[in-house]
């Protein structure tokens, strides 16, 4: 595809996206951290936080890594949005421009910030972690910086989205899940809002994959393919807390073993979009996309195998202190 053509797929993608700006909600009709969290300003402010500290003591320390790292994951948002803004030609130059993508860029970053925002001030409210601790990881996070391998390509760009955000999706919902099981509403309730917007986003970024499908199958195919032979690489891959650089194999592995994301959940998403963008069935140009589309189409059964291995074999979860929980040991059940 030349350059000149190029210029049309993005103009007509940005159009597309134009069209479907009201997967953002109006600002007036979002909910906003405060609307979850102990009211400061009230007379009996103090009674609110007590009883909002009561319920949190519910948490085992095990759900509790897993709601650390989806915090320190949504703190590093200033990454994600440098990087969204690089994504083909670049499509908010002067921060402010009005085309259909610069605009949804925007207002999923505002989106999105209430995220980190929400989540954080519930973790310092309820006294179990050591803050100070999760806020130098979140400062080494954004300094480590987040290459997601998707070169700069929108079509990769989206196709990681369009993962991830159903990823974040699982993890936070099954953060809520755990929560209201054992006893901690409070936080249920959080859980089930943020994950609430992440599902909305991912249909957005599926809708704008699919629009690419219609109007580059080959190179969308590829882009696909060339994604998921890099296996998606989580945002927050290169966090440390200063004092465990693998501290994100730790996190991963309390994560597989309390079941909120596990390898089965990263076969199940692979699998989804592979149905949702219709893939198998889809016709190619070229052989170099027909080959791409092989390889995808075998890749959820290989993965749903690959998991089934990995279940036989429980992860092994290393006895080592963990900063973020004032140095305690995670038992697992
Ligand atoms: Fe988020
Ligand atoms: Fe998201």
């Amino acid at each position: 595809m030349s350059l000149c053509e190029m210029k049309e797929l993005y103009a007509e993608l940005d159009r597309y996206v134009k069209d479907n700006l009201n997967l953002l909600l109006a600002v007036e009709k979002c909910w906003q951290p405060s609307d979850l969290l102990p009211n400061f300003a009230a007379e009996d402010w103090l009674d609110q936080l007590k009883a909002y500290r009561e319920t949190a003591r519910n948490l085992p320390d095990d759900i509790l890594i897993t709601l650390v790292a989806n915090v320190i994951t949504e703190e590093a948002l200033p990454s994600y949005h440098s990087w969204l803004s690089r994504l083909g030609p670049g499509f908010d130059k002067s921060g402010a421009d009005q085309g259909g993508i610069a605009q949804w860029m925007r207002g999923w970053v505002a989106e999105e910030k209430r995220h980190g925002d929400v989540l954080a001030r519930y973790l310092y409210f309820s006294g179990l972690v050591d803050y100070r601790s999760i806020e130098l990881s979140i400062q080494h996070l954004i300094r480590n910086g987040f290459d997601p391998l998707t070169e700069n390509c929108i079509f990769q760009g989206f196709i990681y989205t369009s993962f991830q955000e159903r990823a974040t999706f699982i993890s936070h919902a099954g953060v809520a899940r755990e929560a209201r099981k054992h006893g901690e509403h409070n936080l249920a309730r959080i859980c089930d809002q943020v994950a609430g917007d992440e599902a909305r986003h991912e249909k957005a970024y599926e809708r704008f994959v699919g629009r690419l499908f219609e109007l580059d199958s080959d190179r969308c195919m590829l882009a696909m393919a060339s994604m998921l032979r890099k296996t998606v690489i989580m945002p927050s891959r290169m966090m440390t807390d200063g004092v465990d650089d693998n501290i994100f194999s730790l996190f991963s592995a309390i994560t597989q073993r309390n079941g909120i994301y596990t390898v089965v959940d990263y076969a199940k998403i692979m699998d989804h979009l592979v149905r949702l963008w219709k893939i198998e069935t889809q016709t190619f140009q070229t052989a170099e996309a027909r080959q791409a589309q092989e390889f995808v189409a075998r890749l959820p059964a290989r993965y749903f195998r690959m998991a089934e291995r990995a279940i036989e074999r429980p992860v092994k979860i290393p006895k080592r202190p963990i900063s973020w929980i004032h140095d305690r040991v995670v038992n697992m059940p």
